[in-house]
């Protein structure tokens, strides 16, 4: 097993470029498709996630060509398949958007109950509610979801809950069925944007994405295209964050700052700094960390992947935050690691109340899931001290080159094998 070793208290200091953004590909890689033909996606983030929605689209007969580290062509004309092998599926979440894809090109799709970050119940009636709604029929045999229809009608579906992924899913199972197809109650997430922007340059006819109705005309057929991924938004975040945990002064590049504007906001309310460009942030701070409020919404309300980097930063502000976590059940299981580092977190239920301390302390740290693991990190390099974080295959499945963006920006960060002899060579 891997581990980083990361030797914290220097400010972090330089420019740092952020990657395309994960959510976007998980669901992008799927809908090519829906393309039967080939496309050409640029800005893919080079992270375990798109390798194995990569590895899943080969599996299905897809032809896959690298042409850099991080734009792959990929050619759906000639698939064989409609079932996603098990073992891949259980390895991400976001499996489940092959099931919308598939239902919409071939009438059936079998996927595993999708894997990834253990937040608490991670249902998906919403998804089945919309591939009910449009003529599909499913089943859960021995952990298998299967759906299946003769032929998919436009329908008006109200999702019941805000969900990123039922969107998504009803997109993708909509674009091909005959009519017009209205989703109520939507997520407006800059990937969902741009998974409708993706369907629309293939031939799609999605409005409204971004708002709370989407419209999608079903289409005859749809064709290849060329697609870069937008910027990733959490992955932003998570420097902007760390440049103001460690009181340091780093430039993001190649983002959004519109995208950024709930985390931009909170940060300067913590008393950062931050210049907007017209594709990058500069955040610095010099003076102290103030305590905020903080409760967790869909977008445009702060997000649910920033909380555990935020709480980690206000962990050291001075006074006591609250931080409302309103969209998982289970997503403050980094505090008691954080307790290993002497920081002062009550939790009850979805609320922590955090006692701002004069500093962290270094302490060995398991990284629960992806996001908590990142928080870890940025824990990590505010100690004065040496931490060891275990489990980061969590962080390796959502942040391209994590080791080399840190270690550019001035942080003493490797990635080590866990035996002894590696450990004390790396200290
Ligand atoms: N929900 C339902 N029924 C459904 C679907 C969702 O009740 O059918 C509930 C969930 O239990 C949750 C809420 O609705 O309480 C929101 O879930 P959503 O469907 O929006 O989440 P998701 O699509 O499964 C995506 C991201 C998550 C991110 C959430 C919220 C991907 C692959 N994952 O998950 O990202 O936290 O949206 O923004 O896009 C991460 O990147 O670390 C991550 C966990």
């Amino acid at each position: 097993m891997e581990k980083f070793v990361i030797k914290g208290g220097t400010p972090l200091e330089g420019e740092v470029t952020i990657s395309g953004a994960k959510n976007a590909a998980v669901a992008i890689l799927p809908a090519t498709i829906l393309a039967s033909g080939k496309c050409v996606i640029e800005n893919l983030p080079c992270i375990r996630d798109v390798n194995v929605s990569l590895e899943i689209l080969h599996a299905l007969g897809a032809q896959i060509r690298m042409l850099d580290r991080n734009t792959y062509e990929i050619d759906t004309t000639h698939l064989t398949g409609t079932e996603v092998p098990d073992e891949l599926s259980r390895q991400m979440r976001a499996s489940y958007y092959f099931l919308g894809a598939l239902l919409s090109r071939f009438g059936r799709a079998q996927v595993a109950m999708p894997g990834g970050c253990n937040l608490g119940p991670r249902p998906i009636d919403q998804h089945l509610k919309a591939f009910s709604a449009l003529g599909a029929v499913d089943s859960v045999d021995y952990g298998m979801i299967s759906v299946r229809a003769q032929k998919l009608t436009a329908a008006h579906i109200f999702f019941d809950k805000v969900s990123v992924g039922a969107t998504m899913n009803g997109m993708l199972s909509a674009v091909l069925a005959e009519g017009q197809t209205v989703l109520e109650n939507c997520a407006k997430e800059p990937h969902v944007v741009d998974l409708a922007n993706f369907l629309n340059m293939c031939g799609a006819d999605v409005r409204g994405a971004g708002t709370d109705v989407i419209k999608v005309r079903g289409v005859a057929q749809m064709h290849g295209c060329d697609y870069s991924i937008i910027p990733d938004q959490i992955e932003a975040g998570s420097y902007m964050v760390a440049a103001a945990a460690t009181g340091g002064n780093v430039l993001v590049k190649n983002v959004i700052p519109k995208h950024l504007e709930p985390i931009t906001v909170k940060l300067e309310r913590a008393g950062a700094v931050i210049e907007e460009f017209d594709d990058a942030v500069r955040v610095s701070r010099t003076g102290e960390l103030h305590p905020l409020k903080i409760n967790t919404m869909p977008h445009p309300g702060f997000p649910t992947d920033m909380q555990p980097l935020m709480s980690v930063m206000l962990s050291v502000a001075k006074g006591t935050s609250t931080v409302t976590e309103g969209i998982w059940d289970n997503r403050f299981r980094y505090v008691d690691e954080l307790a290993r580092m002497g920081a002062n977190i009550q939790v009850d239920g979805q609320i922590a109340v955090i006692e701002g301390v004069e500093k962290l302390q270094p302490a060995p740290l398991r990284a629960s899931d992806l996001r908590a693991g990142a928080a870890l990190v940025v824990a990590a390099l505010m100690a004065n001290g040496t931490s060891e974080i275990s489990e980061i295959q969590h962080i390796e499945r959502g942040y391209e080159n994590i080791v080399e963006k840190l270690q550019a920006l001035g942080a003493q960060i490797t990635r080590i094998e866990t035996h002894p002899a590696a450990l004390s060579q790396a200290l």
